[in-house]
Parts: structure tokens; sequence; C-alpha cells
């Protein structure tokens, strides 16, 4: 196993031992790391005897739990989730997020905002100054919106944009909510406030991948240690300890 990946590993397994035995219904992010999540959480549920329920962000998610036997609910039944547990593509100094690489990013927004407390598992890749610096912006746009929608962009932001394209299917990706996904490349995201908000004003535009001021915990997975990032919402203050 790479050291990425055991970084990945040892984030997702302190994600599980951070539940409290009163956390009922857990959001449940996508992706690698979050798949690590899973098989942890079905360890501590059965070790602990946990009553959880579960609410998937996407089909990969939703598969994963039924294999592993974890009971899914929706938000209709729990519209307050206790805990999120999820992934990123980017993490910023104020625990500011850009998400969307598996291109999940409504449902994970849409569940990480109903969450009482979110913590993020990542590997030390995912940690930059300024969010937009290594990442494309993962936008998702109603299908017949992409060409007004790119243009838009273009003349406001950037030029280097696309529609992103599947990899064992033609033509473009098409998201569990049935939307296309637009890639923006911004290099560095100065004021991700407006951006976020003007972006969901284009018409056609679902969501974006900026998650700002949503999470409070980070868990950076290195090869032998887990650095742990807390923000105190009220003062915007990060405690960082490592063990
Ligand atoms: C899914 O749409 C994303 O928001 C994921 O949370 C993100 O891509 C992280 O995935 P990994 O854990 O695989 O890096």
């Amino acid at each position: 196993m790479t050291n990425q990946e055991q970084g990945k590993k040892l984030a997702a397994r302190r994600s599980i031992d951070l539940l409290h035995d009163s956390d009922r219904i857990i959001g449940v992010g996508s992706g690698s790391t979050v798949r690590y999540a899973i098989g942890f959480l079905k360890e501590r549920m059965k070790r602990d005897g946990l009553d959880i329920r579960a609410i998937p962000t996407s089909y990969e998610t939703r598969f994963l739990l039924i294999e592993n036997g974890i009971p899914i609910t929706t938000l209709a039944e729990h519209p307050i989730v206790d805990v999120a547990i999820d992934g990123a593509d980017e993490v910023d100094p104020n625990l500011n997020l850009i998400k969307g690489g598996g291109a999940a990013l409504t449902l994970e927004k849409i569940v990480d905002f109903a969450a009482r407390r979110l913590i993020i598992i990542v590997d030390p890749s995912k940690l930059v100054k300024t969010l937009g610096e290594r990442f494309a912006l993962p936008i998702a746009i109603i299908p017949e919106a992409h060409e007004t929608v790119l243009r838009a962009i273009k003349e406001k932001y950037t030029q280097d944009v696309k529609i992103r394209l599947a990899s064992r299917k033609l033509g473009p990706v098409v998201t569990d909510n049935g939307n296309f996904i637009i890639d923006a490349k911004f290099n560095a995201i100065s004021n991700p406030e407006t951006l976020e908000r003007d972006l969901n004003l284009i018409p056609g535009v679902v969501e974006n991948g900026l998650f700002l001021d949503m999470t409070d915990v980070v868990l950076i997975g290195k090869e032998n240690s887990v650095e742990q990032r807390v923000k105190d919402k009220k003062s915007g203050q990060v405690t960082i300890t490592d063990s």
C-alpha cells in the first residue's frame, strides 16, 4: 500500500473513532477515502452495537453501504444529519473545500449542509494555500444549458473550461442527478464566497463545488499519524494537532 493510501485509511479510521455513541444519522460522502470509512463504520457498528442509519451521497456510496450491511435512510425521513463524513479535492487553511472530482457534488453539498458536524477526510496532497490552485472547479449544470453556461464562464472568468467527458461512455459524464459537469480552471480563487454565489446565479447551473464555511474538522492522514484541524465556527479559528 502506498503512503497516500495508508494516509487515506488512517484518516478514515479516525473519522469513525470521532463518532459519538449518540450519533444516529450519518451522511456518507463519496470517493476513495470515504470507501475506507464505510469499512470502519461497519466494524464500529458491530463492535459497539451502534444503531446507525446512513444517508448516501451517490450511487457508488449507496451500493457500498448496502454491500456492508449498513442501513440506509433519506433526507426526507431525517432532514437533520448528526454528522457527515466526506472527502475533498482541495482544502484551504480555513477548511474551505473544492469538491466534485467524483461528480457527486450536488448531493454531497445537500447532505453536508444538513449535517450538524462535517468531518472531511483527506491525504496531504489535498492541502492548498488558495482554492483553485490545483483542481479545476466542478460545476453541475442542466444538460440543455451547456453552451450558454460555458460561454458565460468564458466571458467572465476563464477560457480554461470544459464539459467533463465520460471514459466508458461516449459523450459527457451524466451525474447521479442527470446533470452534466463543467470543470473550470481558475488557478487561484481570491474571493470564493462571491464566486460560489455568482456561479449559481447563471441560469442552468445547479450547484458548484465550493464548500465554504461548512467544515468542522479536517483529518489529514499521513504515513503514521493523523493531523486534525478543528474549526471554531464562531471565531473562525483553526486549531491543529497531530497524533
Ligand atoms: C466526489 O464528488 C468528490 O467530492 C470526492 O469527495 C472527492 O473527489 C474526494 O475523493 P477521494 O477521496 O477519492 O480523493
